[in-house]
């Protein structure tokens, strides 16, 4: 390997390292995920993270002006996998705000000045996952990918919805029929991508759109989902932006909701490289919620002390959990629909994080889930159900000990508030506005740029029609990734 920047596999066992020109969507070699790493010798990382500071300034609608606007971008020389400058796909993304919650605080029985939240709702798309998809659109779009497709409990799709228009790209989203909450579908069909609600949970879409990317190289589609290492480049920068705002001072913790676990991941593997680099004056800790209805990184982690162990985790305990769920056909549910995943795809990626960040797990209910959303709404700038569970889960760290009162907190607020207005006013009203709606009845749409979602099937034939294929593309094909689609090779 020759390049500064390349993917490498997280087994320590294979180590198989690829260039960036290439597009992988898991090691070729094992199937195991795949990290983006830097030999920072022969880059030039900065000395201090200060040096930073100065992007505030840079003016302009060139390269330089675009890029250092971004939240994410004007970080650029702690993900340099890019090449050139002009090939970065930014919209502006990773704007986002630390608020010193302290009316919040006081309804915690926590200090002033102890609580902060980072509201990644204010992303253009409403989610975190803008850092992300700048990063991957960006690696598409060096590789000449005219196609991208994710699966989603809602926020992935419209962010990638978003992105794909404002990139000329076509975009694909495959979400489970009656998951997603009604803002986060809107989104999808008004920026335009091909929407499928295939009949089925996150879980299935996602097995399903690995397939495609992987098995049906006909359709030509790029992989966004957090499988694909680029995205969790981009996501690093949360951390960033935390300790930007606190003149590069680390908080004592950090709490994210954990669904598919890519965020969780991206922040160890911030800290991880911040360490490497001499540049973290310490590493917080990092607490990892799950809702009760979907607590796989919580029984594996809390319950059944699985660890990174160095790369060296023991994954039976990972499968036995998984054939356990199958057998009893098991589906995740939790009034936090962003998060309703049971086979999280970045588990051992999380495992590490928890281990660089001396981490810890745990899970809430969907009713802590509720009353800490009205909270957030009540006293600060308000969030969707999912990031709620940040803010639950501090309140059981708090009362648990874990978390000290003279400890200062960063929650990772995820996504806005308006991304399910139907959770917030049944808590209101009592009115489920969603089951109103499926009795509702039902015109064709006729405006100029409608957007109808397709109705299909949890069946790769029907998926590949509906996406334009032929079913004859799957003719004499072996296809892969089977129900436990998480990375199974021995480490
Ligand atoms: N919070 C929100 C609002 C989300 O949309 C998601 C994930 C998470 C938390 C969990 O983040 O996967 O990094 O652990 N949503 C994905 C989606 C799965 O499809 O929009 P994670």
């Amino acid at each position: 390997m020759t390049d500064a920047a390349f993917q490498q596999c997280i087994s320590p066992a294979c180590g198989g390292t690829f260039g960036v020109d290439e597009v992988h969507v898991a090691c070729p070699r094992c199937g195991n995920l795949l990290d983006i790493k830097y030999d920072w010798s022969r880059l030039n990382p900065p000395k201090t993270l200060s040096f930073f500071e100065n992007r505030w300034a840079t003016k302009g609608t060139g390269t330089a002006g675009r890029n250092d606007f971004s939240g994410v971008w004007r970080f650029r020389e702690l993900m340099p996998f890019y090449g050139a400058a002009d090939n970065i796909v930014t919209i502006g993304e990773g704007r986002t705000v630390l608020q010193q919650a302290d009316l919040l605080a006081r309804q915690m029985n926590m200090k002033p000045g102890r609580l902060l939240l980072q509201y990644e709702g204010l992303n253009p798309s409403g989610s975190f996952k803008d850092n992300g998809m700048t990063a991957a659109f960006t690696h598409a779009k060096m590789v000449g990918a005219k196609k991208v497709a994710c699966a989603s409990t809602g926020n992935t799709s419209a962010s990638l919805a978003m992105f794909a228009s404002l990139a000329e790209m076509r975009g694909v989203v495959f979400i489970g029929s009656g998951k997603i909450s009604f803002g986060k579908l809107s989104q999808a069909l008004d920026y335009g991508a091909l929407t499928l609600q295939i009949q089925g949970d996150f879980d299935a879409c996602l097995r399903r759109v690995r397939q495609i990317a992987t098995d049906v190289p006909e359709l030509g589609i790029y992989l966004m989902n957090s499988v694909n290492p680029f995205r969790l480049e981009g996501q690093k920068s949360i951390m960033l932006r935390i300790l930007e705002a606190r003149d590069w001072e680390p908080p004592d913790w950090i709490i994210v909701p954990g669904g598919n676990l890519g965020n969780s991941s991206a922040f160890g593997k911030a800290y991880a490289e911040l360490k490497e680099l001499g540049l973290a004056k310490k590493i917080p800790r990092l607490a990892i919620i799950n809702a009760s209805g979907a607590n796989t990184l919580n029984v594996l982690y809390s319950d059944r002390g699985m660890r990174w162990n160095g790369g060296k985790f023991d994954a039976s305990v990972m499968q036995k959990h998984y054939a356990a769920l199958d057998e009893a056909n098991y589906h995740p549910h939790t009034i936090a629909s962003a998060i309703e995943i049971s086979r999280p795809v970045n588990l051992p990626k999380a495992l590490r994080a928890l281990e660089v960040m001396n981490g810890v797990v745990r899970e809430v209910s969907d009713e802590e889930i509720l009353e800490h959303r009205a909270m957030v709404a009540r006293w600060g700038f308000g969030c969707e159900p999912a990031s709620a569970a940040s803010v639950a889960g501090l309140r059981k760290l708090l009362d648990e000990g874990t978390i000290g009162p003279d400890e200062t907190v960063a929650c990772i607020l995820t996504g806005h508030e308006l991304k399910d207005p139907n959770a917030t006013v049944k808590y209101h009203t009592g009115i489920d506005m969603k089951s109103v709606q499926d009795v509702a009845p039902r015109t064709d749409p006729h405006g100029k740029l409608s957007n109808r979602p397709v109705q299909v099937d949890d069946d790769l034939e029907a998926i590949v029609r509906a996406m334009g294929g032929e079913p004859g593309m799957l003719k004499g094909k072996k296809i892969g990734a089977s129900k436990t689609h998480v990375p199974v090779a021995e480490f």
